[in-house]
């Protein structure tokens, strides 16, 4: 099984706390509001609550949410500022987004008006891709439930973003709403220094935006009462590949990776590798992924890291190698070649894996030129895309290395099916 093409709330388990999406979501203001109640005023003091309660971002980095929302606030008083709410899951093997805003979308749009509030912005925009049409069409159903209510003291509207992987990044979507393609601009200034219109724009992901309306409504201790104490909460976690109950699952941030594999029903015993993380993630051996938490820093202290929390069971006699070849490719051509490392390193390092996945002659030298192509890559970008390449393609050459040496040495794996998606792309307008 691969990962889940729709959104699919995983079955109640050990593992599973529901505190973002119920085990039976029902998506209307009606159940929304039967389930939490009303949400709170909003108020400019909800920036030190999350900063107490410990918010990371969920977009990818596991940045503080309340130090982003104190450094807009800050500019509020020159130009009213705007929130962006980040929800195009540009990543082929994460559904987490799409599954909250199917499932629970006033969440967010609670999270979106109490972050608007607390920043002084009084207009939000929920940024989805448009070929989500399940999602288009959710949001859509829940912005306009809602209209009238609460003195609509901010304004929200929905943006359907094109479909391209870098198309997520913050600086790419503000270029895009502010007229331009979907592609990220060099910074800075960053869009919390000037986005949107000019304005000082706070771009959070929709994951993190549900998160603090659970602040906003039940407060900092509450909300630091499970996860670790760095790393506080529950974290969506989208399970795929060989895993018999595959889905997005709520857990603890820092539930230990085999439990939570075991209970989606992907024993660490038969499988070849995990890619944790997305495609800007880390494969990590079976036996590293047996002793690993789920949370940030567990993650990096092995070389991992959370990322968009995609954890996809890549299933012994699958070649990563091949799969990795596959990513790299697709990755190279969802670049937005404006930089050098995206235009040539991406692609001669897409070329590089393919000529080590076929095991043909050239491969010995490719394996060798993609170690170079890794120096010449890393930290050069305008933003993370390279970097996040190279990440998951280094760690395949790690996790899959008596592999890498066989493929080298002209003993290449048997053709098999992909497994990990890769989308046609979209435009950039
Ligand atoms: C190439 C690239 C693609 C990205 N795609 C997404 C995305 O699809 N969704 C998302 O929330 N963040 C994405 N990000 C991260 C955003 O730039 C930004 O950091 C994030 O939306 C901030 O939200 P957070 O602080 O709540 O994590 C991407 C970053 C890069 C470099
Ligand atoms: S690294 Fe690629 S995606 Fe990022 S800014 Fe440069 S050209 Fe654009």
């Amino acid at each position: 099984m691969s990962a889940p093409p729709h959104p699919t709330v995983a079955p109640p388990d050990a593992t599973v706390v529901p505190r973002l999406i119920p085990h039976r979501p029902d998506a209307s203001l009606g159940a929304h509001l039967a389930r939490l109640g009303p949400p709170p005023r909003p108020t400019r003091s909800l920036v030190e609550q999350v900063e107490a309660a410990g918010v990371r971002g969920r977009g990818g980095a596991g940045f503080p949410t309340g130090v982003k929302m104190a450094a807009v606030a800050a500019r509020s008083r020159t130009r009213g500022p705007i929130v962006v709410a980040n929800g195009t899951e540009g990543e082929p093997a994460s559904a987490k987004d799409q599954t909250l805003l199917v499932h629970v979308p006033h969440l967010v749009l609670d999270g979106m008006v109490a972050a608007a509030g607390a920043v002084g912005a009084r207009e939000a925009i929920l940024c989805v891709d448009r070929r989500h049409r399940h999602v288009v069409d959710a949001v859509g159903r829940a912005v306009g439930e809602r209209q009238g209510r609460w003195a609509d003291t901010v304004a929200v509207r929905v943006a359907q973003v094109p479909s391209r992987y870098v198309a997520g990044e913050e600086s790419a979507l503000v270029h895009w709403l502010n007229g331009g393609e979907a592609k990220p601009t060099s910074s800075p200034p960053r869009p919390f220094e000037r986005g949107v219109d000019g304005r000082p724009t706070l771009v959070d992901n929709v994951e993190t935006l549900a998160h603090v309306a659970l602040v906003a409504r039940f407060g900092a201790e509450w909300y630091r009462a499970i996860g670790t104490p760095d790393e506080p909460g529950t974290v969506l976690l989208t399970v795929g590949g060989h895993a018999a109950r595959g889905g997005v699952y709520e857990v603890p941030s820092g539930v230990p990776l085999a439990a939570l594999l075991d209970n989606a029903g992907a024993p660490l015993a038969e499988l070849a590798g995990v890619l944790v993380g997305g495609y800007f993630g880390t494969w990590l051996d079976p036996a590293t992924a047996a002793a690993v938490a789920v949370d940030h820093s567990s993650l990096r202290a092995v070389g991992g890291s959370l990322g968009c929390g995609v954890v996809f069971a890549l299933p012994r006699g699958h070649c990563g190698l091949a799969e990795t070849a596959r990513i790299a490719r697709w990755l190279a051509g969802e670049g937005a070649q404006q930089c050098g490392p995206c235009a040539h390193g991406l692609p001669a390092m897409a070329e590089a894996m393919e000529h080590l996945s076929a095991g043909g002659p050239g491969a010995s030298r490719a394996h060798v030129r993609l170690h170079q192509l890794f120096v010449q890559v890393e930290g050069r970008g305008a933003c993370r895309h390279p970097d996040g390449a190279v990440r998951m393609v280094r760690s395949a050459l790690e996790v899959f290395a008596a592999d890498a040496a066989a493929h080298a040495a002209g003993r290449p794996c048997p053709p098999a099916p992909a497994w990990l998606p890769t989308p046609a792309p979209g435009g950039w307008r």
